[in-house]
């Protein structure tokens, strides 16, 4: 008798999206690092943008709270929006500290901001619509993808610390139906100046009083600010409605508590925008069933209330992460100082540092080239065990001569060995 042959389960077919979504480029070079670190080796690993929780805990009352909540059986379904307590502190602080007016019912709570991204995608993008965002920047690619959106990336310039302008996004802005920013940005720890959002704002008004005429689907702008609160020196945090009003028709913001509290793994965030589109984003999470947990909206409730524990946590985290930015910033300076090409933007917002190391070229020790950024990011793990994220890894050019830093898992003391590291192994280069 004649048995069916059995595929593999490697030749499974399945959907074409799902065929090509490429996994995320950092969880993998970090999955790679920690590989070494089993092994044995001492690596310094700042690629992931996370926090190491034993150096920046959560803050202790919303640790309190989240136990007290589980305490109370908060055990069961949220409503698909958010609880109610948890979307008027939102509302509340999203007035006291940035001036805006969202009521609660237009705020959406989700785990996380990824599927408020997510959704956000899924609202506004019909399959081949095309979003607009700059490189390098995060995961817009990713939720392009699964939103089955054409991609128009634009790669932004250095001097203009990788922000982008309203000339390099003009060109694309007519056939675009999402337009993705981000500040303070991920991977480069900068910000939009004023002029600079305005001018982009004005861009899209423009391009939206166009299609009112011919009545078809706006221009939206997606608003990520997961980074707002962490600003260091004279650094100031823009948005678009605070510069044109008349942009909250059309912008979606994403936010949450992941990063402003080092809560990464608390999973609460929250989006807020038109009333029509968060309807919609609700709707599309309810059914992914993507809230956020019972327990942890309730102590993030709880938390958020009390305004001067959370601005007294701000202050102590803000010191934490810029201390720890600016120690490798002048540690990089030192190095460009002492003729080694290499360079950083200074540290402005999130928890990143944007470094430059242009050694594509460089002979080693053993003679073999470094000739792109994923052999220098090689060479620098393996000989300074210091583990970065090219820029090629956030939609730059394979060329691209720049990397992000990330400070979450790092100590201020081994910061000038980590710098020593750098320069032994830079030093070992020909140039
Ligand atoms: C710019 C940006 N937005 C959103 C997120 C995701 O946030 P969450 O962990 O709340 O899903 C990240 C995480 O790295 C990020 O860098």
């Amino acid at each position: 008798m004649e048995t069916a042959s059995v595929a593999p389960e490697t030749e499974l077919k399945v959907s074409v999206m799902a065929e090509n979504l490429i996994g995320s480029e950092i969880i993998k070079l970090a999955g790679e690092i920690n590989e070494k670190i089993r092994n044995g080796e001492k690596i310094y690993n700042l690629t992931i943008g996370d926090f190491n929780p034993k150096l920046f805990p959560i803050p202790a009352l919303l640790k309190q709270e989240i136990i007290a909540a589980y305490n109370n059986d908060e055990t069961n379904y949220p409503p698909a929006d958010g609880i109610l307590p948890l979307r008027q502190v939102i509302s509340s602080l999203l007035k006291n500290k940035m001036k805006l007016d969202y009521p609660a019912d237009q705020i959406l709570i989700a785990g996380g901001a990824r599927p408020l991204i997510y959704a956000t995608f899924q609202a506004i993008i019909d399959a081949g619509d095309k979003v607009l965002f700059p490189v390098p920047s995060w995961n817009n690619n990713h939720y392009s993808h699964l939103s089955s959106a054409q991609q128009l990336a634009v790669e932004t310039k250095a001097e203009n610390n990788f922000m982008p302008t309203a000339d390099e996004l003009r060109p694309y802005i007519g056939e675009a139906n999402l337009l993705a920013l981000c500040s303070p940005l991920n991977p480069t720890g900068t910000v939009f100046t004023k002029e600079g959002l305005k001018e982009i704002c004005e861009l899209v008004l423009s391009e939206n009083k166009k299609r009112a005429h011919a009545n078809t689907k706006p221009l939206y702008l997606m608003y990520d600010q997961i980074y707002w609160t962490l600003t260091f020196g004279n650094t100031v945090h823009f948005d678009p409605i605070s510069i044109c009003p008349e942009m909250k028709l059309y912008t979606i913001f994403i936010d949450g508590l992941s990063k402003s509290f080092a809560a990464t793994g608390v999973r609460v965030g929250w989006a807020f925008g038109p009333k029509k589109i968060i309807d919609k984003m609700k709707a599309i999470l309810g059914h992914v069933g993507a809230w956020a947990p019972k327990a942890e909206q309730v102590a993030s409730a709880n938390y958020m209330k009390q305004e001067n524990e959370v601005d007294a946590f701000l202050v102590d985290i803000k010191g934490k992460v810029s201390s720890r930015l600016d120690a490798i910033y002048k540690g990089i300076l030192s190095l460009k100082n002492e003729g080694y090409p290499v360079n950083a933007i200074p540290p402005q917002a999130a928890i990143y540092l944007t470094v430059q190391l242009n050694l594509v070229g460089a002979k080693t020790s053993d003679g073999t080239v470094l000739s792109n950024s994923k052999e220098v990011n090689k060479y620098i793990l393996s000989e300074a065990k210091i583990g970065i994220v090219p820029f090629s890894a956030f939609g730059s050019s394979a060329d691209s001569t720049w990397y992000r830093i990330s400070v979450g898992t790092c100590t201020v003391e081994e910061i000038p060995q980590l710098v020593s590291n750098l320069k032994n192994a830079l030093s070992k280069l020909q140039f």
